[in-house]
């Protein structure tokens, strides 16, 4: 890692010259949603010109539960991926009350996939096969306890009686600890954490614990939800919460703990389903997340610490080296992200209509 603050003599007088700089090792970003068909053809490549690998959520509709549904679909985007792009797909298992340990172990051992999804039934986009009953999934989690394969979580109840802003606190409380303690081999990663009580689980499980933390949840509070009017497309799973946990995040994140890392959880979905009576969830980053993310370790004064947040930590939680080669961020103001053209419709970008003060440097 380099950090400089460059005189830029050359820069153009209609450019600004960047204040600050930063060259990283290419990081990955440890979860995202290609979706399938047009829209993976229209994300892969902004995905791709940010990061070098990317864990890739199984929740298509129908869900990605088998081997052969998983080589499938790793063909699928590789077969998306612009010409002279090297992103690495990492596929995952969508668990569901019928998986099997033999199915889990032989993906494992043919590479077809490098983790497992938990989805308590019905708690987001495309749920509804989820796990209705952890215990019945034991046989399970212990054969990924024994062949060393993660086990990804979307920590939220599904109980309808708990407040949609407790429901991840709950989770933790009622299912995670417990089945931590069940497992006391498996490794687990607390998916898009958001609240300061999942932070305090991670670490007191780390090492075979760790967590991810998307930009939104660094950047906004779940007033945005609400600022002026309703904000549909500042609505994801799960919600953001109160300013002390998004402050909590900050803290995680650019604290330097090797536990937390990137992941963005970017999430697109057609303006139309997102802008509707009952709209989804999912925030979608575009070409925009490391930006976000730089910019808010620059705001923490923790730019010596975005790497190991976006290259290192999660590759090492994950077994896997980290990425030759190196990306170069920029404080330096970027144009407001635009929708992504769908034809038909289009897909909102994170921050649009904003100035973004960081750029990457191509
Ligand atoms: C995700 C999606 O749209 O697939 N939505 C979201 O709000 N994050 C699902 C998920 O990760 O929960
Ligand atoms: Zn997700």
């Amino acid at each position: 890692m380099t950090l400089d603050s460059p005189a830029a003599p050359s820069t153009p007088a209609d450019t600004p010259s960047p204040r600050r700089q930063i060259t990283i090792r290419r990081p990955d970003d440890w979860h995202i949603h290609l979706r399938d068909g047009e829209i993976l053809r229209k994300v892969l490549p902004l995905t791709a010109m940010q990061f070098a690998r990317g864990i890739v959520m199984p929740n298509l509709s129908p869900p990605v539960t088998t081997v052969e549904a998983a080589l499938a679909y790793r063909a699928r985007i590789l077969a998306a991926l612009p010409a002279g792009a090297d992103f690495v797909p990492l596929m995952t298992c969508y668990l569901t009350d019928t998986t099997t340990p033999e199915e889990i172990e032989r993906g494992f051992s043919e590479r077809a996939w490098i983790a497992a999804k938990l989805y308590p039934a019905g708690a987001t986009t495309n749920a509804h096969h989820g796990v209705t009953d952890l215990n019945r999934l034991a046989p399970v989690l212990e054969r990924m306890e024994r062949i060393g394969m993660p086990l990804l979580t979307h920590g939220e109840s599904t109980d309808p009686t708990v407040d949609i802003f407790d429901r991840e606190a709950r989770f933790m409380e009622e299912s995670l600890v417990p089945l931590l303690a069940r497992h006391q081999g498996l490794k687990i990663v607390a998916e898009h954490v958001t609240t300061a009580e999942a932070l305090d689980v991670v670490r007191a499980h780390a090492p075979r614990m760790g967590a991810t933390i998307t930009p939104h949840h660094l950047m906004i509070n779940r007033s945005a939800m609400f600022q002026g009017g309703l904000r549909p497309h500042h609505y994801c799973l799960p919600v953001a919460k109160r300013e002390h946990h998004r402050l909590a995040l900050r803290k995680a994140a650019t604290g330097g703990e090797t536990c937390f890392f990137l992941g963005t959880d970017t999430a697109p979905h057609p303006r139309r389903a997102k802008e509707a009576a009952c709209g989804c969830a999912g925030i979608f980053h575009g070409a925009i997340a490391l930006q976000c993310y730089a910019q808010v370790f620059a705001e923490e004064g923790a730019l010596d610490r975005l790497e190991a947040f976006a290259a290192f930590n999660g590759a090492r939680f994950h077994g896997l080296a980290p990425n030759e080669g190196s990306v170069t961020l920029a404080e330096l103001p970027a144009d407001p992200p635009q929708p992504l053209d769908l034809g038909e419709d289009e897909i909102v970008v994170f921050r649009e209509g904003e100035t973004l003060p960081w750029s990457i440097l191509r």
